[in-house]
């Protein structure tokens, strides 16, 4: 370990993002810095939909990294973002879950905040029968859940904990924001469920699978064999220089949309539920499925009709926990919100086309282990990366490159 934390042992020449070294994946030196740098740093985080939290005291509780947080909404309707750690001596004030509350109680010794962390009640202040209790300096606004910066996006709440992280449009920028705006514009959304899973394997592994769109078309034998992916698809893939990434699948302007009933399965095969993979039409009817990413917490998707969000939450190295969180928006026709659930059977843990996700990242993670002073090859397209152009084919590793070369900014390595 250098003076920097940096482990010593990391050989990556500073120009080279055609190889990268498997010890990023399992070393619990650089897991730590990735928290400090990156969850703790001056990145903006996804924390979940407003629509989760609609009315006043509704709260859940989620983490940015390894940070226990709660998302909730005050008394005059505002977002809060707190830590969701008692200030008396560090308990987890609200337990797992969600729900409503007009206070925050921790359990041990009955400290009580309000909605925007603010202290409002503390056992045996005064002492007792008229001995003991805190000095008379003491002061409850001085002892609140510590508060993140927290901003909106067309019904997404994002937080940081850093004073450094520009303004949310700025940080999203004129790529990525434009194209946020496809599928967040504005509507109500309503949530329609959610689904979270652990998958033990490093979170970084799952970033490189969202920024590789090819392996869709090969690992996914049922979005290939249905036309809702190939990789000689009319797409688009472009992420922007500040790791605010996204790869996105789309049929451009004035290209003729590919029908997914019109798609030829091989011979033998068909489905007995065709609603399964037939889209009802969108506002927007060109996207056949769509990936926004806001790295390294926040993944939405459009497939079909299905709308979600994914956040990433890093568990250890080894393991990391995905949450799904399906949504409408609240002026869909019945019809519509229907389709919406059923192509939900497309994703998540156990969806049609995700189930091979976790279990590549899983192999993968166990086939790394032990291998020192090796690395992934990623030179499909060559070895280089370039932000705000679109990848040339989806056969490329370019997008993933772009990751790996944003990541060692945020980690200074
Ligand atoms: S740790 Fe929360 S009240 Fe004591
Ligand atoms: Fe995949």
């Amino acid at each position: 370990m250098d003076s920097e934390g940096v482990p010593t042992g990391l050989d990556w020449p500073a120009d080279d993002l055609g190889r990268v070294p498997y010890q990023v994946f399992t070393d619990a030196a650089l897991y730590q810095r990735e928290q400090e740098r990156i969850f703790r740093g001056p990145l903006w985080h996804y924390v979940g939909l407003e629509a989760e939290v609609p009315r006043q005291g509704d709260y859940k509780t989620t983490h940015i990294g390894e940070v226990p947080v709660i998302l909730s909404r005050g008394k005059a309707g505002q977002l809060h973002v707190l830590v969701n750690r008692c200030a008396h001596r560090g308990s987890i004030v609200l337990r797992e879950g969600s729900g409503n509350s007009c206070r925050f109680q921790c359990v041990y010794h009955r400290w009580e905040y309000e909605p925007d962390g603010t202290l409002a009640v503390v056992p045996f202040q005064n002492g007792l029968g008229g001995a003991g209790g805190y000095d008379a300096c003491f002061s409850k606004a001085e002892h609140g859940l510590k508060r993140l910066r927290v901003e909106t996006f067309n019904g997404l709440v994002f937080a940081t904990f850093s004073e450094q992280t520009p303004p949310l449009p700025e940080y999203l920028g004129p790529i990525v924001g434009p194209r946020m705006a496809r599928v967040f514009d504005g509507r109500e959304l309503v949530v329609l469920g959610q689904l979270r899973h652990t998958v033990k394997a490093n979170w970084k592994h799952y970033l490189e699978n969202v920024f590789d769109a090819y392996h869709a078309g090969l690992l996914h034998g049922f979005a290939s064999t249905f036309n809702i992916f190939n990789p000689a698809q009319r797409a688009e893939s472009i992420s922007d220089r500040h790791g605010v990434g996204m790869a996105m699948t789309w049929v451009p302007e004035g290209a003729e949309p590919p029908r997914v009933e019109a798609a030829t399965p091989p011979r033998g095969q068909a489905l007995q539920a065709p609603e399964l993979v037939h889209a009802l039409p969108e506002r927007d009817e060109e996207i056949r499925a769509l990936l926004l990413i806001v790295s390294p917490t926040f993944i939405g998707q459009r497939m079909g009709n299905c709308l979600s969000t994914r956040q990433v939450i890093p568990r250890g190295v080894d393991s990391f926990e995905q949450v799904w969180t399906l949504f409408g928006y609240a002026d869909d026709s019945p019809e519509l919100r229907e389709s919406r659930l059923i192509h939900g059977n497309m994703t998540g843990p156990a969806g049609y086309v995700h189930l091979e996700d976790f279990d590549a990242l899983e192999n993968t993670h166990k086939g790394i282990q032990g291998a020192r002073g090796e690395s992934a090859f990623l030179q499909l397209g060559g070895t280089s990366c370039e932000a705000g152009k679109p990848q040339p084919t989806m056969a490329d590793e370019g997008q993933v490159r772009l990751f790996w070369h944003v990541w060692r900014e945020w980690m200074g390595v």
